[in-house]
This record gives structure tokens, C-alpha cells and sequence, in this order.
């Protein structure tokens, strides 16, 4: 046993070509998609990611299923660097860290049914076993092992979405990568699936990357929660701790923005002005400069200089000049 995350996400950066040709189009762009993020996940537990649209999320969990190469940057996992496996051991490593996607009609090849899309990551890998797993597969999503035979066409949303878990679990993973799995579902039916995945989480020992817009919809599944801006990870925290004690002017504006039974709360709310900058060409210095509605307490400091993370209590890290005023 050590001590060691099970996963470790090192100064991650991931740019990407700017496609078409515009006139005035520079062959150099680069669209800044994930930009120097460093997070830990240990094993067990759940990590929440959030942040607007555009912020770099999925391009995150496509880098660590391995659907991405990095740019720069490092990937470990269970202390292993990825980038310096190869071969038939990067191949074992890649099943066990899977991924379910939002769209559960998207992510289901229609051709198929469902016993072959279950069989399919057995087919994938080389590995044996598929036809007796499939119905305990079904069974653990909540499925009648006798639907089987059926076309993804013949089931509802969340039925689909627990193939795609199914599918996600079949050769046990360690570490599942969640993107905005509930998001596309019926409001009814998102607290059955995320209770599925604790339930899951529990049985299997899996660890979640569970990735959302919204702090409300990782509110309950996390025990970790990362705000990411921009392609920058701008603040993590243990739960509690984030919505006890939220630093960073960006989270402290999410938080606002969650509703709350309470009217009077929402004249407490944090709107923030302006949209969010191109991530072909962000903003110097802190990234969020340009919206932040605490600017102003630290000064031009704020346009000229990137903030580094600041470690305020355990696990609980922001990026804010606020918190690191002595810094030279
Ligand atoms: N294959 C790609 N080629 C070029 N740009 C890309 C590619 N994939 C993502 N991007 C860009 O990278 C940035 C981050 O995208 P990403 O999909 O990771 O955001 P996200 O946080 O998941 O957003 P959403 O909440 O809308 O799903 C966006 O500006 C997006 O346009
Ligand atoms: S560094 Fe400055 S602009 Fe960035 S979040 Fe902190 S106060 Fe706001
Ligand atoms: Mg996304």
C-alpha cells in the first residue's frame, strides 16, 4: 500500500491547431485547451471538475483515458508515468481507467446490440470472458440481463446511459472518467444514476473524474472539487471546504450563482460581467482578469503577472494574487 494518488495529473497542457484559413488567420494559433493543470486523485475517490463551457473539461478527461496526447505535461498512474509505458503494459493500464460520455444516444453505436457493445472492449483488449459476463454486467446497472439482444433504440435515456456504465465497467476498471454523465438526462432520473455510480464506487472501490458545468451537480458525488477557468485549474478543495470557505473569486461566483430555497439569498449573487475570453488568445497575467470583481483589491498586478498555487490548508489550493501578496 502507498501512499501515492492513483492518479497524478502533472503541469498538463493541451493546445490545439486553430482549423480554417482565414485571412488574417496566423498559422501559429493555438487554441490554450488545458493550460498547466496539476491535480492528484486518490483511489476510492471522487474528484468533481468544473467550469464553464469551452473551460477545458472533457479535453482533461480525454487526455487522461488516453483519447488525447498531451502537449506537455504528465499523465501518472498508480505511479507510473504514461508517456513512458508503452506496448502491451500501456495497453493493461488503458482498461483500467474508462470513460462514460454525456450522450448517451451518441456514445451507443445503433448497429449494435447490446451484447456487442458489452463484448466490444473484451474484443478491444484480447481479453476472454465476454459472453459470460454480459448479464452480471446488465444486472449491476440495474438492467434485465435478459435485454441482451436488444438495439440501443429500445431503451430510454438512462437505460442507455447505464449501458454505457456497463460498458465502462466491463473489464473492472480502477478509475472511471465521468463526462457530464447526467447532464443529457431527465431531471427524475439523474439522482437514480448518480446513486448507480456510488453504489458502483462502493462495490468496485472505483475512483471517479466526474466532470460538470455546475458545482450543484458535483455537490453530492465529490469528496475533491477543482474549478477550472480558461483551461487553468484556478482552485481545488476538499467539498466542505470549497463551499465552507470558497477562495477564488471565480468559485466564490459560482457559488453564488447556485439556486438556494432561501429568496433573500439571491441578492447575495455574484454576476459576472462579460463573457468568456478566446481561448486562442487569453487574457495576460490571470486569466480571469478581465471579469474579476475583485481586481480592483490587488491591482495592475493582476493584468501582468500569472498567479501561482497557493496552498491555503490541506488540499485546499487557489491561484489568486489575493492569497499570495508576498510573493516577490
Ligand atoms: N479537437 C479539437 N480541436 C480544436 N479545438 C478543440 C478540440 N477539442 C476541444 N477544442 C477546444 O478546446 C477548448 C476546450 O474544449 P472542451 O471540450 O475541453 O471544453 P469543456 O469544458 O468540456 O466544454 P463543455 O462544458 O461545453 O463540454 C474549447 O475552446 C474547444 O473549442
Ligand atoms: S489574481 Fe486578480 S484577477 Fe485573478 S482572480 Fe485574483 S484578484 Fe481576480
Ligand atoms: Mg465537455
Amino acid at each position: 500500500m502507498t501512499d501515492a494518488p492513483l492518479l497524478e495529473i502533472r503541469d498538463l497542457v493541451k493546445h490545439y491547431p486553430v482549423k480554417g484559413r482565414g485571412f488574417l488567420r496566423r498559422a501559429r494559433e493555438r487554441v490554450h485547451a488545458v493550460e498547466g493543470v496539476s491535480v492528484p486523485l486518490c483511489a476510492g475517490r471522487t474528484l468533481g471538475l468544473v467550469g464553464e463551457s469551452g473551460c477545458g473539461k472533457s479535453t482533461l478527461g480525454r487526455l487522461v483515458v488516453g483519447l488525447e496526447e498531451p502537449t506537455a505535461g504528465a499523465i501518472a498512474f498508480e505511479g507510473r508515468t504514461m508517456a513512458e509505458i508503452d506496448g502491451a503494459s500501456l495497453r493493461r493500464l488503458r482498461r483500467q481507467i474508462q470513460i462514460i460520455f454525456q450522450d448517451p444516444y451518441a456514445s451507443l453505436n445503433p448497429r449494435m446490440t447490446v451484447r456487442e457493445i458489452l463484448g466490444e472492449p473484451f474484443r478491444i483488449h484480447g481479453v476472454a470472458g465476454a459472453k459470460e459476463k454480459v448479464p452480471a454486467l446488465l444486472e449491476a446497472v440495474g438492467l434485465p440481463a435478459a435485454h441482451a439482444g436488444r438495439f440501443p433504440h429500445e431503451f430510454s435515456g438512462g437505460q442507455r446511459q447505464r449501458i454505457g456504465i456497463a460498458r465502462a465497467l466491463a473489464l473492472r476498471p480502477k478509475l472511471i472518467v465521468c463526462d457530464e454523465p447526467v447532464s443529457a438526462l431527465d431531471v427524475s432520473i439523474q439522482a437514480q444514476m448518480l446513486n448507480l455510480l456510488k453504489r458502483l464506487q462502493r462495490e468496485m472501490g472505483l475512483s471517479y473524474l466526474f466532470i460538470a458545468h455546475g458545482l450543484a451537480a458535483v455537490k453530492h458525488i465529490s469528496d475533491e472539487i477543482g474549478v477550472m477557468y480558461l483551461g487553468q485549474l484556478v482552485e481545488i478543495a476538499p467539498k466542505e471546504r470549497l463551499f465552507a470557505a470558497p477562495a477564488h473569486p471565480y468559485t466564490q461566483a459560482l457559488i453564488s450563482a447556485i439556486p438556494r430555497p432561501d429568496p433573500r439569498a439571491r441578492s447575495t449573487r455574484i454576476v459576472l460581467e462579460g463573457d468568456v475570453p478566446s481561448p486562442i488568445d487569453p487574457p495576460t497575467g490571470c486569466r480571469f482578469h478581465t471579469r474579476c470583481p475583485r481586481m480592483a483589491e490587488v491591482g495592475p498586478r493582476c493584468r501582468e503577472e500569472a498567479p501561482r498555487s497557493v496552498e491555503l490548508s490541506p488540499g485546499h489550493r487557489v491561484s489568486c494574487h489575493l492569497f499570495d501578496r508576498a510573493a516577490p
